[in-house]
């Protein structure tokens, strides 16, 4: 398909004054405000070519019902007549996506003649995002809103420049990952790794790919602060917590028996690790009083903590076999169940990984991973603090070597930013956004998005579950794109 086929267009308007090589409004033919809706995308038949472009921003007009003065016909109305719709004019703003040429869409340069036709496709017309994809490496998912049979090219080439997923609670971010981002990743070659906060989101979905976070194998420092947490911290407080008898104890046993008993049961791992320290506390602490108490403390401490805790960080998988066992797959894809741990656990899960993945790449290794994170300002958030600093940190560093080394990280963010949002830093490395129906405090950051294309805040606030503008990299389409998708399954 060169050019749109003429039996496939429906000419709706003309093209009214003002017009530009960006933009050019349009004036719709008598009844066609009843039938064409904004998003939909239009063809210009213009002296340099079809001009495609997409409707946002109508308008409806009738001079003689201007409310603020008398006039005849307002005068008519407020006795319940009904005036002439004689003179009522529709418009839309036509946004510009290019012009059709045979290698695709390029930058319309030239004026949009006034009175050029403006058409719409019939229904059953093919797909015209075709155009738009042309030439490029893409792979087709979702739909255009409200054209079920119009599929999204994304752009494969850049879904390394990573991805974010922006929405109020219950905008469908999880469903888009699931039934839209994954399946592009997977097509475009990636073996994919999520990381389910909660557990709930991902893991029930991929139940044989899901792995929980306690089978992984965690590193020393990770292990030590979680059962230090869960013992209450032996009862030290304040500047004791990092620094005292029973921690240097627990460091020694992690080190040198971890190894070895991480696989008995968690009884026999309990009274291990208090023979363990008890011994090394007599050794290490000389002064009796301060000995006395730090065994006190210690007895405290095994009070708190229960040897089922133990099992959250009993496991044996490695990172690297996770990693391994997932390139080794065909659309390989693993789900990290996150549920039954604290923050600092999965955070640590976390910094571990990132880690592991840096280490990869510095080494110059090409990945192929993409990096599904949700619940985005758990790990980057505005203000990190403490072992968020360490995981915003990663974050940068993961997408900054990325690029090179395929790697895709998606990051999923009820806020765009400010302190409902993520952190600036990180968000400066997502070249492909999706913006779901978003809370009020976020619409002053995404005017800055999408306010240039025509899309007004009102339909932000106004998206259905489901519903998300596609915007930058990986969209073929220089104008952001209305898109949808029905679950399968
Ligand atoms: N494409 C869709 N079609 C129909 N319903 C949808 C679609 N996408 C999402 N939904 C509905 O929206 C609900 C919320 O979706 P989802 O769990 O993905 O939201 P979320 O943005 O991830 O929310 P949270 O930030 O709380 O995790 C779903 O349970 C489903 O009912
Ligand atoms: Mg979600």
């Amino acid at each position: 398909m060169q050019l749109p086929d003429r039996n496939e267009l429906e000419k709706i308007g003309i093209v009214a004054s003002d017009s530009s090589e960006t933009r050019a409004k349009l004036l719709l033919e008598e009844k066609q405000e009843l039938r064409v809706r904004s998003e939909e995308i239009v063809v210009i038949d213009t002296p340099n070519g079809y001009v495609l472009g997409v409707l946002r921003s109508g308008s409806g007009v009738n001079e003689a019902l201007k409310a603020n003065a008398y006039r005849p016909s307002v005068a008519y109305a407020k006795k319940g007549g009904v005036p002439s719709g004689a003179r009522e004019i529709y418009t839309f703003e036509i946004m510009v996506i290019g012009v059709i040429t045979e290698n695709g869409i390029e930058q319309n340069r030239l004026i949009i003649p006034p009175r050029s036709n403006v058409y719409l496709f019939r229904k059953g017309a093919s797909n015209p995002l075709e155009y738009v994809a042309r030439n490029r490496p893409v792979i087709w998912k979702a739909c255009l809103d409200g054209h079920e049979d119009w599929k999204i090219p994304f752009d494969s080439s850049f879904l390394t420049y990573h991805i974010g997923v922006f929405g109020a609670t219950g905008s469908g971010k999880s469903w888009l990952t699931r039934h839209v981002i994954i399946p592009v990743l997977l097509e475009a070659g990636f073996k994919v790794l999520v990381l389910d906060w909660n557990g709930e989101d991902y893991a029930p979905y991929f139940k044989d790919k899901a792995i929980p976070i306690s089978r992984l194998k965690l590193d020393e420092k990770a292990i030590v602060s979680y059962i230090m947490e869960k013992a209450e911290y032996f009862g030290y407080s304040s500047s004791y917590r990092d620094s005292n008898p029973v921690k240097e104890a627990l460091e020694d046993y992690v080190s040198k028996r971890w190894e070895e008993v991480s696989q008995k049961k968690p009884e026999e791992i309990f009274l291990d690790m208090r023979s363990y320290l008890d011994n090394s506390i007599k050794q290490i602490v000389t002064r009796e009083d301060q000995r006395k108490n730090a065994l006190r403390k210690m007895e405290y401490g095994f009070k708190k903590l229960k040897p089922t805790d133990l099992d959250a960080v009993r496991g044996s998988l490695s990172i690297e076999e996770l990693v391994e066992e997932l390139s080794r797959e065909e659309a390989g894809i693993r789900v990290i169940d996150m549920s039954l741990v604290g923050s600092e656990e999965k955070l640590s899960f976390f910094n571990s990984l990132a880690r592991f993945l840096e280490e990869g790449m510095e080494l110059g290794e090409s990945l192929n991973i993409a990096l599904v994170i949700d619940e985005g300002p758990q790990y980057a958030p505005w203000e990190p603090k403490g072992i968020q600093g360490e995981s915003t940190e990663h974050i940068k560093n993961l997408c900054a070597l990325g690029r090179k080394h395929r790697l895709c990280i998606v990051i999923i963010s009820q806020g765009i930013a400010g302190d409902i949002g993520i952190n600036a830093a990180v968000r400066r490395n997502l070249n492909t956004q999706f913006f779901g129906a978003l809370h009020p405090l976020d619409m002053q950051e995404a005017d800055n998005w999408l306010k240039p294309y025509g899309i007004q805040r009102e339909y932000l606030l106004s998206l259905k579950p489901g519903q998300f503008y596609f915007v930058g990299k990986a969209n073929p389409s220089p104008i952001p794109l209305l898109i949808s998708f029905k679950p399968e399954g």
